[in-house]
């Protein structure tokens, strides 16, 4: 929908966890492209308001605290004030920049599940948990480490094994124990609030489905496969005494699930920041736009939706423009590996080049895959975009009217006009017709490049109008008055162009624009986006500053240095787990592109062959499991797989599925498996089945 149609616009960008520092490709992902879109429609005049702040609870915290000896309360301290310092200096311009440890936010959480279960929404549940008796705690599946059952590997998690990729359920992990200590996990039985996401389906189908195809392809496309493989209840309370605590009597220990209470901060910190906050958040004409990685997309789209649904009071995202990964030098970024370029790092090193960040994070963006950011680019994009089109241009238009013009904007002479200045002036407006049309596509990176092509085109202006020959053809004479007039209009077409790239360069590069703006000697006003496209924004005869220099250039050694440093800080995976370290819950480092070359015959071993699954039953307190009984053909027997998360057993049978028919027999949970079903995992982390295109015999072999 266009923006025309609603009153204010409400923006939020993910709230960063406060485990850790801001990398880059938080920025380019999320930050960024919400401050640009929130700078543009601020200056277009509309009511937006920008929120954001830490979301300080979860179980990384928890651990981060009890592995340093320190409270979670000093953990998120000490990342919310390093996070929002990252983010100032970055020029990100959020109206408020809040946390989910204060008391508002508790308030606010407290009161939504309230609602919820007063209308009878929860749904009560006892299952059996892992726990370690030494940490007296309940463990995640990735605080639980043991050998993987696929590749040995000594130090895999109970999610999964880094060297090999394959994902895991604690149960199949062969010698578990506990990453906080060395216990061995015991299963205890625990109570929790379940919120019936499947009841939602409908709904959910209808308004993203049929009602949201205009969203990114990548949002949409996760959307739907979520959606195709069915909603399950999902447990919104977990047993621990740091987060927002359940409401409920008979809930001492129990706090609200942090995927839960995170989202709900966006209404906290819309209530700290304005008494009108329900006009943002009840009120169907405010567009709410959500800001995010596509890590987040399920919570967005689907959870949190279906969570505002059920409570009734609140409005629903109007558009979700996740992006996708930033990559550092072709491998994945990994907070735990360090193999991460960190925001407060960059700004010591890099002072005063904030906007030569943000200008290669946007030009970068992985706005519909994942992107790459390598230090060479960085140069390079710095040193012939920055520095040799944008600078180059705004310089040679500030130095020339210096020399040639007095330092006073000059005349435009009307008469004398010819196809090229009339072509230059005529470029203001369509750049400024296209950046706006871009930007409320969310397509930052061509709107970036539009701007950029403008001043490229300005470079051509000038060295194609040539106004210093003109000056130099008097050699030590006056210059003629048909001179003059000529090289007026060029400097004051060039001037006027100044301006403009003020204006649409400033939500993208806002310190660059105020540099100009010094220059130029206006004020703020200017940038009011309906200016752009004019081209009598500078009165004539007024006279500007002197020139400075918007952008350095970047020398080779400087950037030879930011590659060592990457290099030399990076911890590899195998120290990591075994010296028992976990790896943050929604950042699991990249496994290897690929496992390690085997020879031919290795291959050959393998017995691949198509089964059809005859019956399919839950595992008895084993979450993750399902026993299934296939069909080989020549024999039926029972596999045991990590599946139950993912599929309802009767969905599954009749399904023909890829096994490994000759893996040693092996005992879960009691019972024995005598094979396993290969699963292709997609980059949400969904499994999908790997079967022949049709129906065929079962037994037959795969090669
Ligand atoms: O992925 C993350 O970093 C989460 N802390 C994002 C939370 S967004 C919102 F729901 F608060
Ligand atoms: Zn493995």
């Amino acid at each position: 929908m266009v923006t025309e149609d609603f009153k204010r616009i409400l923006v939020t960008a993910a709230l960063p966890y406060a485990n850790g520092p801001v990398h880059i490709g938080h920025m380019a992902g999320v930050y960024l492209p919400a401050d640009i879109y929130v700078r543009y429609q601020r200056a277009r005049k509309r009511d937006v308001k920008f929120v954001c702040g830490s979301d300080e609870h979860g179980v990384p915290i928890t651990i981060r605290a009890m592995k340093e000896g320190i409270s979670p309360q000093q953990v998120v301290d000490k990342y919310h004030t390093l996070i929002k310092e990252s983010f100032e200096q970055m020029q990100i311009s959020f109206d408020i920049y809040s946390r989910t440890s204060n008391q508002v936010h508790h308030q606010t959480a407290a009161a939504f599940f309230t609602t919820l279960y007063d209308k009878g929404l929860f749904e009560e549940k006892e299952t059996e948990q892992f726990y370690d008796e030494k940490a007296k705690t309940f463990l995640a599946d990735r605080y639980i480490t043991g050998t993987c059952p696929v590749c040995a590997n000594p130090n895999a998690y109970g999610d999964q094994c880094e060297r090999c990729g394959s994902s895991l359920s604690p149960e199949q992990l062969i010698d578990p124990k506990s990453t906080l200590s060395d216990a061995i996990p015991v299963r205890r039985k625990t109570k929790h609030w379940y919120f019936p996401l499947q009841h939602y389906e409908p709904f959910l189908k209808q308004w993203i489905l049929e009602g949201h195809k205009d969203w990114k392809n990548n949002v949409y496309g996760q959307c739907k496969s979520w959606l195709d493989n069915g909603l399950q209840p999902r447990a919104m309370t977990r047993d621990s005494n740091w987060g927002v605590s359940v409401p409920l009597p008979q809930a001492a220990g129990k706090v609200l699930y942090v995927w839960f209470d995170a989202p709900i901060g966006y209404i906290s910190a819309t209530k700290e920041l304005t008494d009108k906050w329900a006009d943002y958040w009840c009120s169907k004409d405010t567009k709410l736009v959500h800001f995010i990685g596509k890590d987040n997309i399920v919570f967005h789209c689907i959870i949190f939706p279906a969570m505002l649904k059920a409570h009734g009071d609140f409005i629903l995202p109007d558009n979700v423009p996740a992006n996708e990964f930033l990559n550092i030098e072709g491998e994945k970024v990994s907070t735990s590996r360090n193999w991460a370029v960190w925001v407060h790092e960059y700004l010591k090193d890099f002072p005063g080049c904030e906007d030569v960040l943000r200008y290669v994070l946007c030009a970068n963006a992985p706005e519909t895959k994942d992107n790459d950011f390598t230090w060479k680019d960085f140069q390079d994009r710095n040193n012939s975009e920055l520095v040799s089109i944008f600078g180059n241009f705004v310089n040679r238009a500030m130095v020339l009217m210096h020399k040639l013009c007095n330092g006073k904007v000059p005349p435009l002479h009307a008469g004398i006009l010819d196809d090229q200045d009339r072509t230059m002036m005529s470029e203001f407006e369509h750049c400024k017709n296209r950046v706006e049309e871009l930007l409320e596509q969310y397509k930052f990176r061509d709107a970036l490049f539009e701007i950029i092509d403008l001043a490229r085109k300005g470079n051509r202006y000038l060295q194609e109008k040539e106004p210093w020959k003109k000056a130099s053809a008097a050699a030590g004479q006056p210059i003629s008055p048909e001179n003059q007039q000529s090289i007026d209009n060029c400097l004051h077409i060039c001037l006027q162009l100044t301006a403009n790239l003020a204006i649409l360069i400033h939500p993208f590069l806002p310190g660059t624009s105020r540099k100009i703006l010094h220059m130029l000697k206006v004020v703020d006003k200017m940038l009011d986006w309906e200016n752009a496209g004019k081209s009598k924004l500078l009165s004539v005869g007024y006279s500007l500053r002197a020139p400075e220099l918007l952008f350095r250039k970047m020398e080779d050694a400087e950037i030879q240095q930011q590659i060592e440093k990457l290099k030399n800080n990076m911890i590899h995976p195998q120290d990591m787990a075994a010296s028992g370290q976990p790896a943050p819950e929604t950042q699991a480092p990249a496994p290897m592109v690929t496992k390690a070359t085997i020879q031919f015959d290795d291959f050959a071993k393998l017995d691949l062959r198509v089964a059809t699954i005859t019956a399919a039953e839950k595992v008895e307190k084993a979450d993750k499991l399902l026993k299934l009984e296939v069909d080989l053909g020549f024999e039926k027997r029972i596999i045991v797989s990590g599946i139950a998360l993912h599929f309802q057993p009767a969905d599954i049978v009749g399904k023909q599925v890829v096994v490994v028919a000759n893996l040693a027999p092996r005992k879960m949970r009691g019972i024995e498996s005598n094979g396993m079903i290969l699963m292709a995992e997609d980059q949400a982390g969904r499994l999908h089945f790997v079967s022949p295109g049709t129906i065929i015999d079962a037994g037959s072999t795969v090669n």
